[in-house]
């Protein structure tokens, strides 16, 4: 694996697309510093691709789907071709609909919602789900969790064990193309051909795994397909609300829409609804036509730099931040820490610091370095506790500490996550943050809410904020 002089730099001009890469933030002292973001698995910037896409959008901005006026047809026009562009991205071919909603939380309540799930199925999930992967399907099914190896990846041999305990019951595996935690990325199609031999059909959530890796569903003819995928396009940098589910018409030409109303119907009279055929029927009300432009500029945009090539960037500089934060004493690392493994793994890396709690470290990297990053359980309390090693009797303590108003005490780390624009200063920056904390050199003075858990830098009040004008300066 090559050293840091080695990792592919994107061209400058890549990096200058991002909207607000260099936007100045204050700094504890009263400095003033470019903010550098390293919470890419919460959300990403915007492109100026994708903000000139939506700019481009606007003037013919209009009704989708329900106007002859000129502009409603070109919207619509728009609209459709941009539902092609995300379909294609993913390999959908025509077997499959693209339906869009806010988010992929959204999706797959909609496919837990819409699948069909007859008295005494088994959805089997895993243990390093997101939350929006795991809850939906608990009103629905028995819900199974697929365990963990020790080193924090899914147990391929708990997934067999479960397929075959549960035989001809199993409808659904669903699993994360990646974790938001560790960042480990389960083989999916591998996995695809376990549950199509167990005859259930498979689910990716890919919300963190498609802005950094290629994505083929594949025919439905290939065993090693996968059937329903979703994803969010605020992950992929056009932060314009909309979220897609792709997967085969089927399940959606039966039954009610989860949402009824304007847009899901052919006609209706005071005793029936006859329903447009998928996706319409499964989009309820006037689509979010922007955020379907600016999903679709983005796609375009990560397609013509080739996602490959953002992967081996990203890849590279993973190796460099693990290489980097080990040098920081004291700091351990969940999930893996091996610079040199990074075939099943993206550019999200978790850790806490020996004698600092989680927030503690994240208010310092925001306060005194500019640093943004995200800490807690990143929705994903399940698997978290088992890579904490939380004692069941702790956790029960915990338990009844959140259910009584106190977070003071949840457990939880430090998460970095990298998007394609990030380079070494950024991890450098970081490194010497946290070098300076773990030295007990940080400068500022910190108190936690009790009830929220948050560290707040004593003298300064929370909503010490710029005004920000909504357009009026
Ligand atoms: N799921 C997002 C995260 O991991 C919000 O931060």
């Amino acid at each position: 694996m090559s050293l840091s002089s080695e990792i592919v730099e994107l061209p400058g001009a890549w990096r200058d697309e991002v909207v607000g890469l260099h936007q100045p933030a204050p700094l504890f002292d009263g400095r003033i510093a470019p903010y550098i973001n390293l919470d890419n698995a919460a959300t990403t910037p915007a492109l100026q691709s994708v903000v000139r896409a939506v700019e481009e959008f606007l003037p013919w901005y209009a009704s989708v789907h329900r106007g002859s006026g000129f502009k409603s047809r070109m919207a619509t026009a728009i609209y459709d071709e941009a539902r092609q562009i995300v379909g294609e991205f993913f390999g959908a071919g025509p077997e499959r609909v693209v339906v869009f909603g806010k988010n992929a939380t959204e999706a797959l309540n909609k496919l837990a919602a819409r699948f069909p799930l007859p008295a005494g199925s088994v959805v089997l999930t895993t243990m390093m789900e997101h939350h929006s992967n795991m809850l939906p399907w608990r009103s629905r099914a028995e819900v199974g969790y697929i365990d963990l190896e020790p080193d924090g990846t899914l147990s391929l041999a708990d997934l067999e064990a479960k397929l075959a305990r549960h035989a001809g019951r199993v409808k659904v595996v669903t699993v994360t193309g990646a974790s938001n935690v560790t960042g480990f990325a389960p083989p999916i199609h591998k996995i695809a051909a376990m549950a199509h031999a167990a005859g259930a059909a498979i689910v990716v959530d890919a919300a963190q795994l498609a802005p950094h890796r290629a994505i083929s569903m594949r025919p439905l003819s290939d065993p090693e397909h996968i059937d329903f995928l979703v994803a969010s396009a605020h992950k992929m940098y056009a932060p314009y609300g909309t979220g897609v589910l792709v997967g085969p018409r089927e399940p959606f030409l039966e039954g009610e829409p989860d949402l009824v109303g304007g847009g899901t119907v052919k006609l209706v009279t005071l005793e029936e609804a006859v329903w447009l055929d998928p996706p319409e029927k499964e989009e309820a009300g006037s689509p979010n036509a922007i955020g379907v432009v600016a999903f679709a500029a983005a796609i375009k945009a990560l397609s013509a730099w080739g996602l490959d090539t953002l992967a081996e960037h990203e890849r590279e500089l993973t190796t460099y931040a693990l290489r980097r934060l080990r040098e920081v004493p004291g700091l351990r690392f969940f999930g893996s820490g091996d610079p040199d493994r990074t075939s099943d793994r993206l550019g999200v890396i978790s850790f806490n610091l020996a004698g600092y709690h989680h927030g503690h470290v994240a208010a310092v990297l925001g306060h005194e370095a500019g640093i943004g990053v995200r800490n807690g359980c990143f929705c994903a309390h399940p698997y978290l506790l088992r890579l904490l090693e939380v004692r069941a009797e702790d956790a029960e303590r915990l338990r009844s500490e959140i259910v009584h108003g106190v977070r003071a005490r949840i457990p939880g780390s430090v998460r970095i996550s990298f998007g394609f624009y990030n380079i070494k200063a950024d991890v450098d920056a970081a490194v010497d943050a946290l070098q300076t904390i773990a030295s007990g050199q940080a400068r500022g003075t910190y108190r936690q809410i009790e009830e929220t858990g948050e560290f707040v830098l004593e003298g300064k009040a929370l909503d010490d904020l710029p005004r920000f004008g909504f357009g009026q300066g």
